[in-house]
Protein backbone atom coordinates (compact mmCIF):
# COMPACT_ATOMS: atom_id res chain seq x y z
CA UNK A 1 0.00 0.00 0.00
CA UNK A 2 1.07 3.51 -0.52
CA UNK A 3 2.30 5.00 2.16
CA UNK A 4 1.80 8.58 1.12
CA UNK A 5 -0.29 11.31 3.38
CA UNK A 6 -2.27 13.89 1.40
CA UNK A 7 -2.95 17.05 2.71
CA UNK A 8 -4.51 19.98 1.92
CA UNK A 9 -1.70 22.82 0.79
CA UNK A 10 -3.76 25.27 2.89
CA UNK A 11 -6.40 25.10 5.73
CA UNK A 12 -7.74 25.61 9.05
CA UNK A 13 -6.68 23.26 11.85
CA UNK A 14 -10.36 21.77 11.72
CA UNK A 15 -9.81 21.14 7.81
CA UNK A 16 -6.55 19.33 8.60
CA UNK A 17 -7.90 17.17 11.01
CA UNK A 18 -10.93 16.01 8.76
CA UNK A 19 -8.39 15.24 5.72
CA UNK A 20 -6.05 12.85 8.32
CA UNK A 21 -8.21 11.41 10.49
CA UNK A 22 -9.93 9.02 7.83
CA UNK A 23 -6.04 8.77 6.45
CA UNK A 24 -5.53 7.49 9.65
CA UNK A 25 -8.48 5.06 9.98
CA UNK A 26 -7.21 3.35 6.74
CA UNK A 27 -3.65 3.03 7.90
CA UNK A 28 -4.67 1.60 11.17
CA UNK A 29 -7.11 -0.52 9.06
CA UNK A 30 -4.14 -2.44 7.17
CA UNK A 31 -1.78 -2.81 9.63
CA UNK A 32 -2.12 -4.59 13.88
CA UNK A 33 1.33 -3.67 15.13
CA UNK A 34 1.15 -1.31 18.36
CA UNK A 35 4.38 0.15 17.83
CA UNK A 36 3.83 0.33 13.93
CA UNK A 37 0.62 2.31 14.49
CA UNK A 38 1.92 4.66 17.11
CA UNK A 39 5.46 5.50 14.95
CA UNK A 40 2.96 6.51 11.91
CA UNK A 41 0.00 8.33 13.86
CA UNK A 42 3.18 10.43 15.30
CA UNK A 43 4.65 11.12 11.87
CA UNK A 44 1.34 11.85 10.48
CA UNK A 45 0.41 14.64 13.12
CA UNK A 46 3.78 16.17 13.09
CA UNK A 47 3.51 16.12 8.87
CA UNK A 48 0.54 17.86 8.65
CA UNK A 49 -0.10 19.91 11.69
CA UNK A 50 3.85 20.81 12.23
CA UNK A 51 3.97 20.71 15.84
CA UNK A 52 7.42 21.12 17.69
CA UNK A 53 7.09 17.04 19.49
CA UNK A 54 4.35 14.71 19.16
CA UNK A 55 4.94 11.32 21.01
CA UNK A 56 3.19 8.50 23.51
CA UNK A 57 4.37 7.71 26.74
CA UNK A 58 3.42 3.77 27.48
CA UNK A 59 2.48 2.65 31.54
CA UNK A 60 5.28 -0.11 31.45
CA UNK A 61 7.32 -0.78 35.13
CA UNK A 62 4.75 1.58 37.37
CA UNK A 63 5.70 4.36 35.35
CA UNK A 64 5.48 6.25 32.03
CA UNK A 65 7.86 5.30 29.50
CA UNK A 66 9.09 6.70 26.03
CA UNK A 67 7.13 4.69 23.28
CA UNK A 68 7.19 6.14 19.31
CA UNK A 69 7.72 9.80 19.05
CA UNK A 70 8.62 12.76 16.35
CA UNK A 71 10.70 15.59 17.72
CA UNK A 72 13.57 16.38 19.86
CA UNK A 73 15.40 14.26 22.46
CA UNK A 74 12.71 13.62 25.38
CA UNK A 75 12.42 12.28 28.69
CA UNK A 76 12.64 8.37 28.64
CA UNK A 77 10.82 7.59 32.14
CA UNK A 78 8.13 10.03 33.92
CA UNK A 79 6.70 9.14 36.99
CA UNK A 80 2.83 8.47 37.48
CA UNK A 81 2.73 11.79 39.60
CA UNK A 82 5.05 13.88 37.66
CA UNK A 83 4.38 16.65 35.02
CA UNK A 84 1.47 17.06 32.61
CA UNK A 85 1.51 13.56 31.25
CA UNK A 86 1.54 12.65 34.69
CA UNK A 87 -1.21 14.62 35.62
CA UNK A 88 -3.28 13.65 32.19
CA UNK A 89 -2.53 9.86 34.03
CA UNK A 90 -3.96 10.46 37.14
CA UNK A 91 -6.89 12.36 36.08
CA UNK A 92 -7.70 10.19 33.50
CA UNK A 93 -8.14 13.41 31.26
CA UNK A 94 -7.32 15.24 28.46
CA UNK A 95 -4.82 18.20 29.64
CA UNK A 96 -4.15 21.54 27.84
CA UNK A 97 -1.44 23.85 28.67
CA UNK A 98 -1.82 27.35 27.48
CA UNK A 99 1.15 28.11 29.25
CA UNK A 100 4.11 25.27 30.17
CA UNK A 101 5.74 28.09 32.69
CA UNK A 102 2.90 28.33 34.41
CA UNK A 103 1.88 24.81 35.11
CA UNK A 104 3.28 23.68 38.03
CA UNK A 105 5.51 20.24 38.19
CA UNK A 106 5.98 20.73 34.27
CA UNK A 107 8.80 18.62 33.03
CA UNK A 108 10.70 20.35 30.53
CA UNK A 109 12.30 18.25 27.87
CA UNK A 110 13.24 21.22 25.58
CA UNK A 111 13.26 24.45 26.64
CA UNK A 112 11.36 25.20 22.62
CA UNK A 113 7.76 23.58 24.16
CA UNK A 114 5.18 26.49 25.08
CA UNK A 115 2.35 24.89 25.03
CA UNK A 116 1.16 21.60 25.24
CA UNK A 117 -1.51 18.52 24.79
CA UNK A 118 -1.97 15.63 26.86
CA UNK A 119 -4.51 12.81 25.78
CA UNK A 120 -4.97 9.68 27.45
CA UNK A 121 -5.80 6.40 26.13
CA UNK A 122 -7.64 3.41 27.76
CA UNK A 123 -7.97 -0.25 27.86
CA UNK A 124 -9.56 -2.27 30.08
CA UNK A 125 -10.79 1.03 32.00
CA UNK A 126 -7.20 2.21 32.68
CA UNK A 127 -4.90 4.38 31.05
CA UNK A 128 -2.17 2.51 29.25
CA UNK A 129 -0.43 5.24 27.47
CA UNK A 130 -0.74 9.46 27.34
CA UNK A 131 -0.39 11.06 23.98
CA UNK A 132 1.71 13.97 24.37
CA UNK A 133 2.03 17.09 21.87
CA UNK A 134 4.15 19.95 22.16
CA UNK A 135 3.88 23.45 20.58
CA UNK A 136 6.61 26.17 20.57
CA UNK A 137 4.00 28.30 20.58
CA UNK A 138 1.86 29.86 23.73
CA UNK A 139 -2.13 28.95 23.81
CA UNK A 140 -1.27 26.85 20.82
CA UNK A 141 -4.26 24.36 21.55
CA UNK A 142 -7.76 24.45 22.30
CA UNK A 143 -10.72 22.08 22.01
CA UNK A 144 -10.72 21.15 18.51
CA UNK A 145 -7.57 19.05 18.83
CA UNK A 146 -8.57 18.11 21.86
CA UNK A 147 -11.85 16.19 20.18
CA UNK A 148 -9.84 15.78 16.74
CA UNK A 149 -6.63 14.03 18.74
CA UNK A 150 -9.07 11.76 21.36
CA UNK A 151 -11.04 10.66 18.25
CA UNK A 152 -7.55 9.47 16.95
CA UNK A 153 -6.36 7.65 20.34
CA UNK A 154 -9.48 5.81 20.43
CA UNK A 155 -8.85 4.67 17.07
CA UNK A 156 -5.54 2.90 18.60
CA UNK A 157 -6.59 1.53 21.77
CA UNK A 158 -7.83 -1.87 20.28
CA UNK A 159 -4.13 -2.27 19.51
CA UNK A 160 -3.19 -2.30 23.35
CA UNK A 161 -5.87 -5.00 23.71
CA UNK A 162 -4.17 -6.80 21.23
CA UNK A 163 -0.62 -6.43 21.97
N1 LIG B 1 6.32 18.08 29.23
C1 LIG B 1 5.98 16.73 29.60
C2 LIG B 1 7.17 15.81 29.52
C3 LIG B 1 7.34 15.12 28.21
S1 LIG B 1 7.99 16.08 27.02
O1 LIG B 1 7.20 17.29 26.79
C4 LIG B 1 8.26 15.29 25.62
C5 LIG B 1 5.40 16.71 31.00
O2 LIG B 1 5.42 17.73 31.70
O3 LIG B 1 4.91 15.66 31.41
Amino acid sequence: MAETLILPTSGTRTEIYQTIIPQIKAILSAETDLIANLANVTAIIKEALGFFWVGFYVVKDNQLVLAPFQGTLACTRIPFHKGVCGACYTQEKTIIVPDVEKFEGHIACSSASKSEIVVPLFAGGKVVAVFDIDSDKLEDFSEIDKIALEQITQMLEKFFIMA
